[in-house]
């Protein structure tokens, strides 16, 4: 009777700490949503053939998202492009997507960061999810590139579904970035919990307009 007991305590006891494992690598996220925006700055003698490509997306589809933009010949350095695409759940760990990059001569994760995603991701995010040695990296091989991205939080507000990572630059802050969404202040915040708006690197996530 005395073993049947301790075995029955061991069994449950063991279930426990099954039970216990499981909450501490319970997932956190389960899905993501069929649309995110890319909040792009167009920099200098970039355009959108280049930026299309980047994202593999097609031209129509990026202007679809910006109908502030006529045609593909009117977009202007210095302003920013949303660039649509899908924000999975990765790893059940995270939202975000995987783009595929071809290098060049003299890329290295930093400047590809920098300047391809216009500092929608950062190097350090970029050398995670490649095997390549940040200091040897080949020529003309695709390596993976994760942008973060949100599908809004419930907790916060029910009202936003679609969101742009938002890379934030020198010069923004709270109320710059609120008045360009069209977002109350307060809420921005809210959705982007320790984020220092006024920080001039980093990204965020805002609501898109409409
Ligand atoms: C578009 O931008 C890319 C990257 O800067 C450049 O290599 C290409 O020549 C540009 N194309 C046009 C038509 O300006
Ligand atoms: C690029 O887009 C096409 C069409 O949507 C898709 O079939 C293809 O898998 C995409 N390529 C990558 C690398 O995501
Ligand atoms: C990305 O950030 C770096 C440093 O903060 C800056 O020099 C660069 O111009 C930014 N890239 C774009 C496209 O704005
Ligand atoms: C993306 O999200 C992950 C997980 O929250 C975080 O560790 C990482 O720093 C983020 N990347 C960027 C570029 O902000
Ligand atoms: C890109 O990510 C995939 C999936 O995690 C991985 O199998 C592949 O090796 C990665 N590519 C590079 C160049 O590291
Ligand atoms: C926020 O930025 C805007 C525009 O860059 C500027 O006019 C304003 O004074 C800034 N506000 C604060 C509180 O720094
Ligand atoms: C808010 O936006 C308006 C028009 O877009 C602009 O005139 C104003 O300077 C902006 N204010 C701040 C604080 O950025
Ligand atoms: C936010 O970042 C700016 C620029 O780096 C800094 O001056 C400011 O003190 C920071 N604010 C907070 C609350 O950390």
């Amino acid at each position: 009777m005395a073993s049947k007991r301790k075995r029955l305590i061991l069994l449950l006891s063991s279930c426990l700490v099954l039970v216990l494992l499981c909450f501490s690598v319970e997932a956190k996220c389960r899905s993501g949503c069929d649309l995110a925006l890319a909040s792009y700055y167009i920099w200098e003698g970039s355009n959108l053939t280049y930026i299309s490509s980047i994202f593999n997306q097609t031209i129509p589809e990026i202007l679809r998202q910006n109908p502030h933009v006529p045609n593909q010949d009117s977009i202007h350095s210095g302003t920013r492009i949303n660039i649509p695409f899908s924000c999975e759940c990765l790893t059940g760990d995270f939202l975000g997507h995987n783009f595929e990059y071809l290098t060049q001569g003299g890329d290295t994760y930093e400047k590809i960061a920098r300047i391809a995603f216009a500092n929608l991701t950062n190097g350090n995010w970029i050398q995670v999810v490649n095997i390549y040695d940040p200091t040897r990296l080949p020529n003309s091989v695709f390596i993976n590139v994760t942008v973060n991205c949100s599908c809004g939080d419930s907790r916060v507000s029910e009202d936003y579904g679609l969101f742009e990572t938002y890379p934030l630059r020198p010069g923004e802050n709270l109320s710059s970035v609120a008045n360009a969404s069209g977002a109350p202040a307060e809420l921005l915040q809210r959705f982007n919990p320790g984020s220092n708006f006024s920080a001039g690197s980093g990204i965020v996530f805002v609501p898109a307009k409409g």
